[in-house]
């Protein structure tokens, strides 16, 4: 557990500029003296104009605001106006509204309309450093965040400048290495196997490989070797002579007709002994014959092939060739299952809504809750299947249809992560954090402090704090 009134490097107090805008000196010197104890900075300024002044003039990390600036003053219209116009300027400045306990209503409002919080006069000081310390912290988090979301995204625009992605949609670091492999390795003419679990998204790395190969405008031709019989196998594959069964016509088979371009092999797993010896052949020499023919014919395609199994565990139950898998693996790539690549999902699930419809916060945490054994093949289907069922445009949780327990009321169960995603999301106005976990702004406070919380997403602080 930090230390909350551990002074000195770690506070995030520390350095900060607080612009305190309050025309009673009485409460500037006040916070002047509390927050400069705690190593801030404090500008006063007595009025909203000298206020608007100090923010324009000099770096401000956060704004404590009164909401009246005459005595004679009470309706609070001053403090909004003053709030409307930081916010115009300053959309991510974090804002805290000091306002009379007679007039919490219209801090309320303005909460709603993205001031970060309020505090009532007279306030308590220990919860004002809190609220002061986590609105600071959670912008110098969103800041942090911001900037590797920039990053990321520059590095994807980059690579799709470069690179024919296929409209891949992804924002992990996970896939963002996967697909520049893929894309760098599409031109090598060399067998690449693809391998992860079901509706990861192994055939969208296939269809990247082949559409950056040297054989983009040759064919491309997948096979499902899952869905095929021993005795349709090889006719498939290699294709049938007129007469070589009964009602057999000459049909040329895949191999062939991906000559000069590529073969995607999916499901390679489940191809019988038989399969995997003629695949040996026709790999390592070119050459095959159709059914029923025996002329040996040539042919040569980039093959790529996709399985969900562990083909080295297949391997040692003796149910796949080694000599094939060596073959076929010179370059692996692994899909990681969706589970594994959280900041995917939502990109994905926004991918899949239909036209006009959006997802409710409670359906954005449905999802992100959910661990996807279905992979994105499984989000899309429950995305187009809740766009379908929906009658408001806004998707909700319930319309997912998701097998999840309901979520927590009171916030107990509620983790770390949870809350870091909440107050993220909200982009770090506690109120809304709030609304969005189902608490009250007091309870997320109580659940902060218990956990410690002060700089979520930044953990390089807090092995700092530690
Ligand atoms: N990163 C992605 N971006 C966009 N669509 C995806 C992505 N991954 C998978 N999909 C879609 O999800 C479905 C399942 O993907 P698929 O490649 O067929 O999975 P797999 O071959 O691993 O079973 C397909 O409709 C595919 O287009
Ligand atoms: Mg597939």
């Amino acid at each position: 557990m930090k230390d909350k009134d551990n002074q000195g490097l770690t506070d995030s107090l520390a350095e900060r500029s607080v612009l305190v805008i309050d025309d009673s000196e009485a409460v500037r010197t006040a916070l002047d003296v509390l927050l400069s104890l705690h190593g801030a900075r404090v500008i006063g300024a007595e009025s909203a104009a000298a206020g608007l002044d100090a923010l324009a003039r000099e770096p401000v990390d956060l704004v404590v605001q009164d909401m009246n600036f005459r005595r004679e003053a009470t309706s609070g219209e001053e403090g909004v106006a003053l709030f409307r116009q930081i916010r115009a300027q300053h959309p991510d400045l974090p804002v805290i509204l000091l306002t009379a306990w007679t007039h919490l209503e219209t801090a309320v409002e303005l909460v709603k309309a993205g001031a970060s919080d309020y505090v009532a006069k007279p306030w308590d000081n220990a919860r004002l450093l809190t609220t002061v310390r986590n609105l600071l912290d959670l912008h110098a988090a969103r800041a942090e965040n911001r900037a590797i979301r920039r990053q990321r995204a520059a590095a994807r625009a980059e690579l799709a400048a470069r690179f024919d992605l296929k409209g891949i949609v992804y924002e992990s670091d996970a896939m963002h290495a996967l697909v520049s492999t893929a894309a760098r390795v599409a031109h090598a003419d060399v067998p690449v196997l693809i391998t992860g679990p079901n509706g990861a998204g192994k055939e969208v790395i296939a269809d990247i490989l082949q559409a950056n190969s040297t054989v983009k405008d040759g064919p491309w031709v997948k096979v499902n070797l899952g869905a095929l019989p021993d005795t349709l196998m090889e006719a498939e594959l290699f294709g049938t002579e007129a007469g070589a069964f009964t009602g057999a016509k000459a049909r040329i088979g895949r191999f062939e007709a991906a000559d000069g371009g590529t073969i995607f092999l999916d499901e390679l797993g489940n191809l019988s002994p038989l399969g995997q010896s003629k695949l040996l052949r026709v790999l390592q020499t070119g050459e095959f014959e159709r059914l029923g023919s025996n002329v040996t014919r040539r042919t040569k395609a980039r093959v790529i092939a996709a399985t969900n199994a562990s083909l080295p565990l297949l391997i040692r139950e003796g149910r796949f060739r080694e000599d094939l898998f060596y073959r076929l693996n010179v370059i692996e790539l692994e899909v990681p299952p969706l589970a594994l690549r959280q900041d995917d999902i939502l990109p994905l699930a926004r991918h899949f809504l239909e036209p006009g419809f959006s997802l409710s916060p409670g359906a954005l945490r449905a999802l992100a809750r959910y661990n996807w054994p279905g992979n994105v093949r499984e989000l899309r289907n429950t995305i187009h299947r809740a766009c379908l069922l929906s009658i408001e445009p806004e998707v909700t949780a319930k319309a997912l249809q998701l097998p999840i327990a309901p979520e927590p009321e009171d916030g107990a169960d509620l983790d770390r992560g949870a809350i870091e995603r909440a107050l993220l999301s909200a982009e770090g106005v506690i109120a809304h954090a709030a609304r969005d976990l189902g608490l009250s702004r007091q309870a997320l406070y109580r659940r902060m402090e218990k956990l410690g919380l002060k700089a979520p997403a930044d953990p390089g602080r807090a092995s700092a704090n530690g």
